[in-house]
């Protein structure tokens, strides 16, 4: 008898593995594990509108019920997958079930990177991923507050920016010379800085974090610099990377890096077992290495060739990496990948709050990052896909008709 398929994941990656296999017309049991309490829901909201509240918890699933009774796609939640036996392809669960399966989606996310100092467990401490973070952050946002951010990356930003707009204090301590410096030049993490220092964000950079100070009683009260200086905070938020989780993959025997290794259909070396999303190391078109990417689009794209894959149908992902940010009214969309470019030409003028970068390896269009151009951004996305060739000078030339170099 068929076992049909066993999917670990309750959120994009793990979705889009389920569609994937039915839409390439895998026709036996599908069922969908997550740990979570909810069905899988939208993420980006929880450091920008969910966390504002403007945003209510209804409006972030991503798929209603019936999606999944009329997909034949059965979700166990709150349900933890302990191991993977792979002779016997079976997977334990916490409460000691064993369940069977012919095919073994892993979608499993990562988790955040932990503060490491004296009082990092005080109450007030939060780190956002889930749904549940938020939920517990959203409480406590009553009555203005003092906020230190640690991090000046995609959440610590997103966070200060939502919290400011609602009338919080924020500080962001971040301990390179500059905001996002993982994906951003310098130019544009400038340019951020400046927003946030506009807005009354303090914008800490190269700044160390030495310990976070309690009350007496248990909570946060301050966070002290490595500088020696304190910035008072009543909720300190920690945004300072994640860590992909790769824990069951390994402890199973499949090789990991950093991310879980899979081809570029995402196949494991087990015939049996695909991988997608955050939890994955893959070879990509748009990077020298096998690259592992943090954002929606990869999550659902390569969940999509696993879904494939696992219907016995694989297909290379070659999809365009993009991500985005909103802070306040500007709107970051990203295309392609950007770090070890050699060349950069800015489209339009920062000062106005609307322009384009496109980025340029040994004469390549490689990524083009955008600020309150949407049009642009998915311009730029196709003339990637595309692989347009396209000169430094042309891209900064706003004469320079960019869809007929498209069309041509
Ligand atoms: P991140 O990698 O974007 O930023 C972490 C920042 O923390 C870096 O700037 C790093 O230099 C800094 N940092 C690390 N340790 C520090 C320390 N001890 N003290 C001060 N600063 C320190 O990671 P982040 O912001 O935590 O986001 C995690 C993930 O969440 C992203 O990679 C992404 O997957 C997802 N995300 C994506 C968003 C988007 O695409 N718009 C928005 C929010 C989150």
């Amino acid at each position: 008898m068929a076992e049909g398929l066993v999917i670990v994941g309750g959120s994009y990656a793990a979705l889009h593995m389920a569609q994937g296999a039915r839409e390439n017309g895998y026709g036996e049991a599908i069922r969908l594990i997550s740990d979570e309490p909810w069905l899988p829901y939208q993420r980006p909201p929880l450091s920008k509108g969910f966390l504002a509240g403007k945003i209510e918890r209804d409006a972030l699933a991503l798929k209603g019920e019936a999606f999944y009774r009329d997909n034949g796609i059965e979700v166990l939640l709150e349900t933890r997958v302990s191991a993977i036996d792979r002779q016997a392809r079976t997977v334990t669960t916490a409460a000691g079930a064993n369940l069977r399966y012919d095919g073994l989606g892993l979608a499993l996310g990562a988790r955040p990177r932990l503060l490491k100092i004296a009082g990092a467990d005080l109450d007030g401490v939060f780190y956002l991923r889930s749904l549940a973070d938020t939920l517990a952050l959203r409480e406590r946002l009553a009555r203005p507050l003092s906020i230190v951010v640690i991090g000046g990356g995609f959440i610590g930003l997103e966070v200060a920016a939502s919290l400011a707009t609602l009338g919080h204090r924020v500080s962001v301590v971040e301990a390179l010379e500059r905001l996002m410096a993982r994906v951003l030049p310098p130019v544009l993490s400038d340019f951020m800085a400046q927003m946030h220092r506009g807005r009354g964000v303090e914008v800490r950079l190269s700044a160390g974090v030495q310990e976070i100070k309690g009350d007496g009683a248990g909570r946060v009260a301050s966070v002290l610099c490595s500088d020696g200086s304190e910035l008072a905070a009543d909720i300190v938020v920690a945004g300072i990377g994640v860590v992909p989780e790769t824990g069951l993959a390994a402890a199973a025997g499949l090789a990991c890096r950093d991310g879980i290794l899979v081809d570029d259909a995402a196949r494991t070396a087990d015939p049996a077992i695909v991988a997608a999303g955050d939890c994955v190391r893959y070879p990509s078109a748009f990077t020298p290495d096998p690259c592992r990417l943090e954002s929606v689009q990869n999550a659902s794209d390569q969940g999509r060739a696993a879904g494939a894959a696992l219907a016995g149908k694989p297909q290379a992902y070659r999809a365009v990496p993009w991500f985005w940010s909103d802070q306040y009214e500007c709107k970051l969309q990203m295309a392609g990948l950007s770090p070890g470019h050699d060349r950069l030409a800015l489209r339009g003028a920062m000062a106005g709050g609307r322009f384009s970068l496109f980025y340029f390896r040994a004469g390549r269009l490689v990524a083009v990052d955008t600020v309150n151009r949407p049009g642009e951004h998915l311009l730029g996305r196709k003339l990637l896909a595309a692989g347009a060739s396209l000169t430094p000078e042309q891209a900064a030339d706003e004469s320079f008709d960019l869809k007929a170099l498209l069309a041509a």
